[in-house]
């Protein structure tokens, strides 16, 4: 028999679900689970949350919310491992002892690390460091220890998260190389379509950047986001590009072929784009519409998200367990 192919994808519990956790993470990362030879891990990265916010109320909603915004996009925790990554301490564990094999170096060059840097040049302040904790800095260790605490195969993600997986891998080869072949090189696994999903200004959608499409509110805030996306100033009647359209490229990412196809049509023919916007409202209000009737039945029910997330953590645990051990074996950390 083959050997079982393991996906595993996780989500940061900060703020409320948007419409890049679902199309980005929740709904690939389903999809694989359903296919044959395949375990699905599938999580809340709820230490992560840690880097960028102090609000514990919050990062405690966000983790509900989140969580039961997996159930409720078709995640059945019977088939999946579904957990919190705070139940399962021996990723922490790893995370240390791959944090003293991984050269600082590398880290120097995390995209998140750079971004913090390069804003604290842009406002010519003296310490570049100034601001930045050393979560966001080891944040690419603990997110390599998540994947390689499960010897996962690959990873369902966002284009944003790519060079953390080939962190990931590179950091696994070294502890390979060092110690036996004991870990595994995973995969990113990144839609065409979905994998880049621009938020409402434009940039990649992200809690971080305060421009995303939440997928749980109202039809009226729904509306509203919606209208506030950037657009170019042409005018009704002038045929416009799809492919640097951020409504055209939401749009992309939740319809179908044919659909896609004549909206296409409509930007040749020069649509306006407070009309494209409408097209996008009705669409995605549509599109969103079973996910939002399961997830209003899903949090009238608290224990039953908990009841879940412990059985998913006792199934993690059963994986972590002799793989924690098979490293500190191979590290020299055992009985004598
Ligand atoms: N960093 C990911 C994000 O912000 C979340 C995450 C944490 C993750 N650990 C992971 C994703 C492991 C995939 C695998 O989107």
């Amino acid at each position: 028999m083959s050997k079982e192919h393991r996906v595993l994808t996780g989500i940061t519990t900060t703020g409320v679900p948007h419409l890049g956790n679902l199309v980005g993470a929740v709904l690939p990362a389903i999809k694989a689970s359903e296919q044959r030879n395949t375990v699905s891990f599938l999580f809340l990265a709820d230490y992560h949350s840690l880097i960028k916010n102090s609000d514990s109320q919050l990062r405690h909603q966000s983790s509900f919310d989140i969580a039961a915004c997996w159930l409720a996009c078709g995640l059945d925790p019977k088939k999946v491992i579904f957990y919190r990554q705070s139940d399962i301490p021996h990723i922490f564990e790893l995370a240390w002892i791959l944090s003293c094999l991984t050269s600082k170096g590398l880290l120097n060059r995390a995209h998140a690390y750079k971004a913090a840097i390069s804003d604290n040049q842009a406002k010519s302040i003296q310490d570049i460091d100034k601001g930045i904790n050393m979560g966001l800095f080891n944040y690419p260790i603990l997110m390599a220890a998540d994947i390689l605490m499960f010897k996962a195969d690959s990873v369902p993600v966002g284009q944003d998260q790519k060079q953390h997986i080939e962190m990931t891998r590179d950091i696994a080869l070294k502890f390979n190389h060092l110690y036996g072949e004991i870990l595994t090189p995973p995969k990113a696994i990144i839609d065409r379509n979905t994998g880049v999903l621009p938020g409402i200004d434009g940039r990649k959608m992200s809690k971080s950047y305060d421009n995303t499409i939440p997928i749980f509110s109202e039809e009226e805030l729904l509306r509203k986001v919606i209208m506030k996306i950037k657009t170019n100033s042409l005018e009704p009647g002038v045929p416009k590009d799809v492919s640097d359209s951020n409504i055209f490229n939401i749009y992309k990412a939740i319809s179908t072929k044919e659909k896609i196809n004549e909206m296409q049509k409509l930007y040749q023919e020069g649509i306006a784009w407070g009309e494209a916007k409408k097209v996008l409202f009705e669409e995605l209000s549509s599109f969103l519409k079973p996910f939002k009737n399961e997830y209003s039945k899903i949090i009238k029910d608290k224990s039953f998200v908990e009841k879940a997330l412990i059985e998913g953590s006792q199934k993690a645990l059963s994986f972590s367990e002799p793989i924690i051990k098979e490293v500190r074996q191979a590290i020299g950390i055992k009985g004598f």
